[in-house]
């Protein structure tokens, strides 16, 4: 069962996660960190700066999840330019270690199968980071991905392309086409931490972390990993029926455990 741990706000729970990844960045200097883009994230990384200061990230490797396709990467928004932004400058990552899919048309048709190369080559993730679309959707498997895919491209539901308007002049700029890790792919990883914050989240948290497992809700996917750690605000945690068992586990967890 996935471990969730539901937080008083969106900056505790970035202090939480990013006390986990400095920890693992400590005890293994060339640690695979599966970078997430979106709002979500944002507090991790935020908390990160001061965590890292003192740490040497020079051996770190990132993989970002998703790209959009056909947006040109200097984009302000194509999650090339994000990654860089908000992680690999911030944190003082060496930019060659951080990879994010090649979204360029030239060539898309292979891009994915190079990308999950590089993430073999690099030993796999050792801790990736989620968010969740009101749709159900992690990394960008909208809605009927297979638990088995792997990186490809894929199409955005017109909920996902509303929900990332507000990064672009409107709807209409927000691309039509992705690649993605596949849910296959994020399920290799060692360790997940899923995040969510307010009320919008709440029916997919919900679905992903006590639903039935189905495609149909692709977050469902955790509970297919022995590792998972989803951490919540009390608004995305609102509509679970066993929030009291979560908190009651969390404020008696052993300390050796660890997250
Ligand atoms: P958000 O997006 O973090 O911007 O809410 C999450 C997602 O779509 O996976």
């Amino acid at each position: 069962m996935a471990e969730v741990v539901i937080v008083g706000s969106r900056q505790e729970a970035g202090v939480l996660v990013a006390d986990e990844i400095a920890r693992l960045v400590r005890a293994r200097p060339d640690a695979v960190l599966g970078l997430a883009t979106g709002s979500t994230p944002l507090s991790v990384y935020e908390a990160l700066r001061s965590r890292l200061a003192d740490v040497d990230v020079s051996r770190v490797r990132g993989f970002a999840l998703d790209e959009y396709v056909g947006l040109d990467p200097a984009h302000p928004e194509s999650y090339r330019s994000v990654i860089a932004r908000e992680v690999v400058e911030p944190l003082g990552l060496d930019p060659e270690r951080v990879q994010v899919p090649d979204g360029r048309t030239a060539g898309i048709e292979t891009a994915g199968e190079a990308y999950e190369r590089a993430i073999v080559a690099a030993g796999g993730v050792d801790l990736q980071i989620l968010g969740i679309g009101t749709d159900g959707h992690i990394g960008f498997n909208e809605p009927g991905s297979s638990f088995a895919s792997l990186t490809r491209v894929k199409t955005l539901t017109p909920e996902t392309r509303a929900d990332n308007a507000r990064f672009f002049d409107g709807i209409d700029e927000v691309p039509r086409h992705c690649i993605t890790q596949g849910l296959g792919t994020i399920l290799r990883a060692r360790h997940l931490v899923l995040l969510a914050f307010g009320e919008a989240k709440a029916p997919a948290i919900a679905g992903a972390v006590e639903g039935p497992v189905t495609a149909m809700l692709p977050g469902s996917a955790v509970q297919l990993h022995p590792h998972v750690t989803v951490v919540l605000d009390e608004a995305a945690a609102s509509r679970l029926q066993r929030a009291d068992y979560y908190r009651d586990a969390w404020a008696n967890k052993p300390a050796w455990q660890g997250l």
